[in-house]
C-alpha cells in the first residue's frame, strides 16, 4: 500500500514538473525542431520571422555571433542559425560579425552542421569598423554585440557601443529596413537603452518591445503589388 502511494506521488510530480516545463517552453516548431527553447526570444523572432517574410528582405546583418550555436537558443538566442536558416530559404544572406575567435569557431562549426555555409558568413571584426566599411542597403539589422552585465560600467560602455553600432550603418538603412535589439529588458535598460532614444528622436519607431526590441521606420510601407501575383 504505501508504494503504491509513493508510486502515484511521484507520478503525479512528475507530470506536474512536465507540464511546468512544457508551459515555459516557447519553441519556433516547424521552422526549428520543437526541442530549442527560445523562451523570453520566441515571440520577437517570429515577429521578425514574419516581417523579413513580408519585406522579402536579401542582406541581414548581425553583430555578435552565435558563440553557443542551436543549444543557446534559450540563453545566447541562436539568432545567426535561425536568421542563416531563413536566409537559405529565401535566397537571402546573414553577415554575422564577431570580435572574438572562439564565438567564430563555435558558431563556424554549427553553421556548417546545419549546412547553411552558402547563405551565413561570418567577420572576424570589431562590429563598429565592420559596419562603417559595409557597402550594401541592410534590410534588416540585429544588434547583439557588446556583452551587458549588472556592472554600471560594463552596461554604459555596452550601450554607447550599440548606439555607435547603429550610427556606424545609418546611412545604409532604407524606410523599409527592420531593427531588432536584443537584452534590452534589463536593469540599467540593457543593450538598447540609447539607441532606441536616439531611433525614437529620429525617424523610428517601437514595433514589439519585450525582452528584444523591434523598431521600424515611420515610413515604412509594404509594396502590396508584390502580393498580386
Ligand atoms: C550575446 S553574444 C551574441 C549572441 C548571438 N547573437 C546569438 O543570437 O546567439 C555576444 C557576442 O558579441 C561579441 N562581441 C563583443 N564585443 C564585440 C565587438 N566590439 N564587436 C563585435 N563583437 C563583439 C562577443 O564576442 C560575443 O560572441
Amino acid at each position: 500500500m504505501i508504494g503504491l502511494i509513493t508510486f502515484l506521488i511521484l507520478t503525479a510530480g512528475g507530470l506536474i514538473f512536465l507540464i511546468i516545463k512544457l508551459k515555459k517552453h516557447k519553441s519556433l516548431y516547424p521552422f526549428i525542431p520543437f526541442r530549442y527553447d527560445f523562451r523570453k526570444r520566441r515571440d520577437t523572432f517570429l515577429r521578425i520571422l514574419k516581417l523579413l517574410d513580408d519585406t522579402k528582405s536579401k542582406i541581414i546583418i548581425e553583430t555578435g555571433t552565435s558563440r553557443k550555436g542551436l543549444k543557446g537558443s534559450k540563453s545566447n538566442g541562436a539568432a545567426t542559425i535561425v536568421f542563416g536558416k531563413w536566409a537559405k530559404l529565401n535566397k537571402a544572406h546573414v553577415y554575422s560579425v564577431d570580435i572574438s575567435m572562439e564565438s567564430i569557431v563555435a558558431c563556424e562549426a554549427e553553421v556548417k552542421k546545419q549546412n547553411l555555409m552558402q547563405n551565413i558568413t561570418i567577420h572576424h571584426s570589431d562590429s563598429i569598423e565592420f559596419l562603417k566599411n559595409f557597402k550594401q542597403k541592410v534590410d534588416f539589422l540585429y544588434l547583439d554585440s557588446y556583452d551587458y552585465s549588472l556592472d554600471k560600467e560594463v552596461q554604459i560602455a555596452s550601450q554607447k557601443h550599440h548606439l555607435n553600432e547603429f550610427k556606424a550603418i545609418e546611412n545604409k538603412l532604407h524606410k523599409n529596413s527592420i531593427i531588432m535589439i536584443d537584452d534590452c529588458d534589463l536593469s540599467g535598460g540593457g543593450k538598447g537603452k540609447l539607441v532606441i532614444e536616439y531611433m525614437l528622436q529620429k525617424d523610428w519607431i517601437i514595433d514589439m518591445e519585450k525582452y528584444q526590441v523591434i523598431l521600424l521606420n515611420k515610413h515604412f510601407k509594404l509594396d502590396l503589388n508584390s502580393y498580386q501575383q
